[in-house]
């Protein structure tokens, strides 16, 4: 039977299409780190990631996976919010990644929120390289999950089609809300 599989699966094979060995990213959403290091062995040792998060367990958990896989010093772990990026990344991109929601395992009350994610995926935007990738995985099983699929759907559905392609994927007749994929490319 085909599994058409989730959206951070379709999100993690776009990666693969877009990065290679010494390519730049960030991490808008480090968590416990299994993104970061998933795009770290994308990028290799002449790459670049910048990973951002707002919680102290996010940036412990994350060290101690990417040294124990020695990958670590290719890797700007910074903690603050995803939408000051543009402070902290120096150089323009070719892939910049949000899995939205809450850190597995931690309270709930600390989950990306609608005005900072929308502020966020517009510096994304600019710091993208020609040619490079967004993708957002979104979750509208909780209610701030919600309001950020509405609003990030209507933004991209704005977006120019002469700057950017534009994709949003998931599952139509699942009723727990599975999470979404939005995906967008600047074009050349
Ligand atoms: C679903 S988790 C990310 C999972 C992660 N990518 C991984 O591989 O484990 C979402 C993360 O976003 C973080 N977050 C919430 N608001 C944020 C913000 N404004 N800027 C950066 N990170 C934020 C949360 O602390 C949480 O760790």
């Amino acid at each position: 039977m085909v599994d058409f599989g989730n959206a951070l699966l379709w999100a993690k094979e776009l990666w693969k299409s877009c990065l290679k060995e010494g390519s730049f990213a960030v991490d808008a959403t480090m968590g416990n780190g299994y993104d970061t290091l998933t795009l770290a062995r994308m990028v290799g040792e002449s790459g670049r990631i910048w990973a951002f998060d707002v919680q102290d367990g996010a940036l412990e958990n994350t060290t101690k996976r990417l040294e124990k896989e020695n990958v670590l010093e290719r890797v700007r772990l910074i903690r603050a919010s995803h939408e000051f990026m543009d402070e902290y990344v120096p150089e323009k991109v070719d892939a910049v990644v949000f899995n939205l929601g809450w850190l597995p395992g931690q309270e709930h009350a600390v989950t990306t929120n609608t005005k900072s994610t929308l502020t966020a995926v517009n510096k994304a935007l600019e710091l993208l390289k020609p040619g490079g990738l967004l993708t957002v995985c979104v979750y509208p099983g909780h209610e701030e999950g919600r309001r950020e699929l509405a609003c990030l759907t209507e933004w991209g559905r704005a977006l120019d089609d002469r700057r950017y392609d534009v994709i949003s994927r998931g599952y139509e007749n699942i009723r727990l809300n599975p999470p979404r994929l939005i995906a967008i490319v600047k074009k050349q």
